[in-house]
C-alpha cells in the first residue's frame, strides 16, 4: 500500500448512534423491499422462498455484514484499500474491492432505471391516470412508460442528479440527515397500505401465498435468488459496508448495529408483502407478474381507498426517497475509491462517477426499449446486470470476505474488533460469529451458487 492511500487526518465518521443506524439502515432498505423482494417472492413459489430468504439472511447476510462493517472501521479506507491494507503482503485480496466497485456501477446501472420508474409515477399519480383497479389499465400504464425510450432516460437521470448532489454534500449533512428524518415516515405508510391492503375482499389468499410454505415450489434457482435477495437486501458483498463501516465510531457496537439493520429491514420486506400480495389476488393480478409487479398493484390498492390518489403520490414521494438512500450508499463506494486513491475533491470523484453511471446506466434503461432484442446468455442489459450483480458478483464477494475474515484476520483480531477491545461483553456472540463465518457462510454460499448455476447437480 503506497502512502497515497493514507485517509485524511480528519476522516469523516457519522456523528450520532442514531445516524449510524439510519444511514446503515437507509442503504438496506430501498427498493429492494419495496420492488424486489415483492416480485421476487411472487417468482419463486412465495412462503418457501421467504424461509429460504431468512435462513440465508441469519447464517449468510448478517455475519458478512458484521465482518464488512469490522473491516471498514478497522482500516478507515475505502473498500479496495481497507482489503490491501489488512491483507498480508502480496496477496491479492484487494481483488474482493475491485468487484465491488464494479457490482456498485451495474447495480446502479438497473436501479436507478427502476427508481426513474417510481419517480415518474410520482408525476403520473399526480396527475391522476394510474388509478385503477382493472389490470388493463395499469399495465398500459407502465409499459407505456417502460416502453418509451426517451422518458426511460430522462427520469433516470432526473433520479441520478438527486443522487449526485445528496453524495456531492458529504457523510455528515447528506447522508445522515437525509436518512434519519425520512425512515419512520415510510414505515408509517407502508402500514397504512397494509391495513387498506389485507382488508380487500379475497385478501386472505395472499397471505396464504406469503405466509404458507409450500417447498414443492422450491428450484436450485429459487435457493440461489433466495442467497442472492439476502445479500442485494442487506447491502454486502459488494463493500458498501465496508464502506460504511469506515466512518463507525470505535465505540459502535457492530454485531448489534447489524442485527437490528437486519430485522428491520426484513419487517419492511414484509410489510411491503403485506401490501403487495392481498391485492395481487383481490384484483386478478399474477404473483409472477415481475419487475412490474409493484407498479400494478399499488394503483389498485389505492384506487380501492379514500384519498387513494394523494396517499400514492406520497408513497411513491417516500418509495423514491428510500431509493436515494440505498443509491447513495452504492455510489460511495466508488466515490470513496477515487477521492482517496486519485486525491480527487469529493466533487470531481462524485461527477464522474454519476456521469459514468449514466452511461452503463442508458444500457438498462433502453432495455424494454430500443434495445429490448439485444440479449445477452438470453437477457437483457437490465436483467443480466440485475441477475449478475446479485446471484453471483455478491456472493462470490460474501464468500471471500468470510474467508478473510475468519482465516486470513483471524479469531484475535476479530474478538477484539467486535468487542471494541473488550469493551463489550459478548464473548458468547463473538465466537458463534466466528464459527459461523469459518464454515457455514463459506459452505453454503459455495454449494446453493454452484448448485444454482448448475456446474454441480
Ligand atoms: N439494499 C438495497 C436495497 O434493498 C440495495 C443495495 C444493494 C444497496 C447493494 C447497496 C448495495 O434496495
Amino acid at each position: 500500500v503506497g502512502s497515497s492511500e493514507k485517509p485524511p487526518v480528519n476522516r469523516a465518521k457519522f456523528a450520532t448512534n442514531l445516524g449510524v443506524l439510519a444511514a446503515t439502515l437507509g442503504s438496506a432498505v430501498g427498493l429492494g423491499n419495496i420492488w424486489k423482494f415483492p416480485y421476487l417472492t411472487g417468482s419463486n413459489g412465495g412462503a418457501a422462498f421467504l424461509l429460504v430468504y431468512i435462513i440465508c439472511m441469519l447464517l449468510i447476510g448478517i455475519p458478512v455484514m458484521v465482518s464488512e462493517l469490522t473491516l471498514g472501521r478497522a482500516a478507515r479506507s475505502n473498500a479496495i484499500a481497507t482489503m490491501q491494507k489488512l491483507s498480508p503482503a502480496r496477496q491479492p485480496w484487494w481483488l474482493i474491492g475491485a468487484a465491488g466497485v464494479l457490482a456498485a456501477f451495474l447495480i446502479m446501472a438497473f436501479y436507478s432505471e427502476v427508481a426513474a420508474w417510481v419517480f415518474a409515477y410520482i408525476f403520473k399519480a399526480i396527475q391522476g391516470g394510474i388509478l385503477s383497479t382493472d389490470p388493463e389499465v395499469t399495465k398500459s400504464a407502465f409499459n407505456g412508460l417502460v416502453g418509451n425510450p426517451t422518458q426511460s432516460l430522462i427520469w433516470q437521470w432526473i433520479d441520478l442528479a438527486v443522487v449526485g448532489f445528496i453524495i456531492l454534500l458529504g457523510v455528515n449533512k447528506g447522508i445522515e440527515s437525509a436518512t434519519k428524518k425520512l425512515m419512520p415516515i415510510l414505515l408509517g405508510l407502508l402500514i397504512l397500505v397494509g391495513i387498506r391492503s389485507i382488508t380487500l375482499p379475497g385478501a386472505g389468499q395472499g397471505l396464504t401465498f406469503l405466509f404458507q410454505p409450500d417447498f414443492t415450489k422450491l428450484t436450485a434457482a429459487s435457493f440461489l435468488i433466495a442467497m442472492g435477495l439476502a445479500f442485494f437486501k442487506l447491502s454486502v458483498g459488494m463493500g458498501t459496508m465496508i464502506t460504511y463501516g469506515s466512518y463507525f465510531r470505535d465505540d459502535q457496537d457492530i454485531p448489534g448495529t447489524a442485527f437490528r439493520v437486519a430485522f428491520s429491514d426484513l419487517a419492511v420486506s414484509l410489510l411491503a408483502g403485506i401490501a403487495i400480495f392481498p391485492a395481487v389476488f383481490a384484483f386478478g393480478y399474477q404473483p409472477n407478474a415481475g419487475p412490474s409487479l409493484l407498479f400494478l398493484t399499488i394503483p389498485s390498492v389505492f384506487a380501492s381507498m379514500p384519498l387513494g390518489n394523494i396517499f400514492m403520490v406520497i408513497f411513491f414521494i417516500l418509495t423514491a426517497i428510500a431509493s436515494i438512500g440505498a443509491q447513495i450508499s452504492l455510489v460511495e463506494v466508488p466515490v470513496a475509491f477515487l477521492e482517496e486513491k486519485f486525491h480527487l475533491s469529493r466533487q470531481k470523484a462524485s461527477i464522474i462517477t454519476v456521469l459514468s453511471i449514466v452511461l452503463v446506466g442508458s444500457l438498462a434503461a433502453l432495455s424494454n426499449s430500443t434495445l429490448a432484442d439485444v440479449k445477452l446468455f438470453g437477457m437483457t442489459f437490465f436483467d443480466l446486470f440485475d441477475y449478475t450483480t446479485s446471484n453471483i458478483l455478491l456472493p462470490l464477494g460474501g464468500l471471500f470476505i468470510a474467508i478473510f475474515i475468519s482465516w486470513i484476520w483471524g479469531y484475535k483480531k476479530l474478538s477484539a474488533a467486535l468487542s471494541n477491545n473488550g469493551q463489550l461483553s459478548n464473548q458468547g456472540i463473538i465466537k458463534v460469529f466466528y464459527g459461523t463465518l469459518l464454515v457455514v457462510t463459506p459452505v453454503l454460499v459455495t454449494i446453493v451458487l454452484l448448485n444454482g448455476l448448475k456446474i454441480i447437480q
